[in-house]
């Protein structure tokens, strides 16, 4: 069956669209509501996207068949003196992912983590890694998908796997 959707390689010109899946991710709870602006601006969110693309960023968007993006993944690494909630070593990239509202739950979310997964191989990294809070159901999506918790924070878990 046609899943009506397509996943295609994140580019520079995708920054606005990535700047709107971090506000899904940030807004994952029901009634999460902070504004955009906040989000974006915000020091535990902006690391991972600000000054998109750099050298080691990649992430794939998926679009509806006519090219409206509908969700996407990518992955940033960050330093270890400014690391992402989801850190777990130098060069080990860290993975954000946000699918549009109508979009969820028929299969693009798995259908990126899955994409994204063989980029990063492709591109050499032999782990990645992610922050996922406890009473959010994509940690079920990530431990189907391979992903272990390798770290347990307060409210959240650090999750890894590798990518072959
Ligand atoms: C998490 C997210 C990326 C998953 O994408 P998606 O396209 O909805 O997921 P899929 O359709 O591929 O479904 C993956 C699995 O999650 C399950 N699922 C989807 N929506 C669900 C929901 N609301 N509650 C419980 N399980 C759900 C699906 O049933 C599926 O499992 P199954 O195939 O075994 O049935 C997306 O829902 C989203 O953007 N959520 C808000 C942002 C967020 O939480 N980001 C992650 C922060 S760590």
């Amino acid at each position: 069956m046609d899943s009506g959707f397509a996943l295609r390689r994140a580019a520079q010109t995708d920054a606005v669209f990535l700047g709107d899946m971090l506000v899904e991710a940030a807004n994952w709870r029901a009634g999460g509501l902070r504004p955009r602006h906040e989000v974006l601006m915000s020091s535990e969110h902006r690391r991972y996207l600000a000054g998109w693309q750099r050298a080691a960023d990649d992430g794939l968007v998926a679009t509806e068949l006519g090219g409206v993006p509908v969700g996407a993944a990518w992955y940033r690494m960050l330093p270890q003196n400014a690391p992402g909630f989801g850190f777990v070593g130098v060069a080990v990239p860290e993975l954000i992912i946000g699918v549009h509202p109508l979009w969820r739950a028929r299969g693009v979310g798995r259908s990126l983590l899955r994409g994204l997964i063989q980029l990063a191989a492709s591109q050499g990294h032999a782990r990645i890694s992610l922050s996922v809070e406890r009473d959010n159901f994509a940690r079920n999506l990530y431990r189907a998908e391979g992903f272990a918790v390798v770290a347990e924070g307060a409210t959240r878990d650090t999750m890894a796997r590798r990518t072959a």
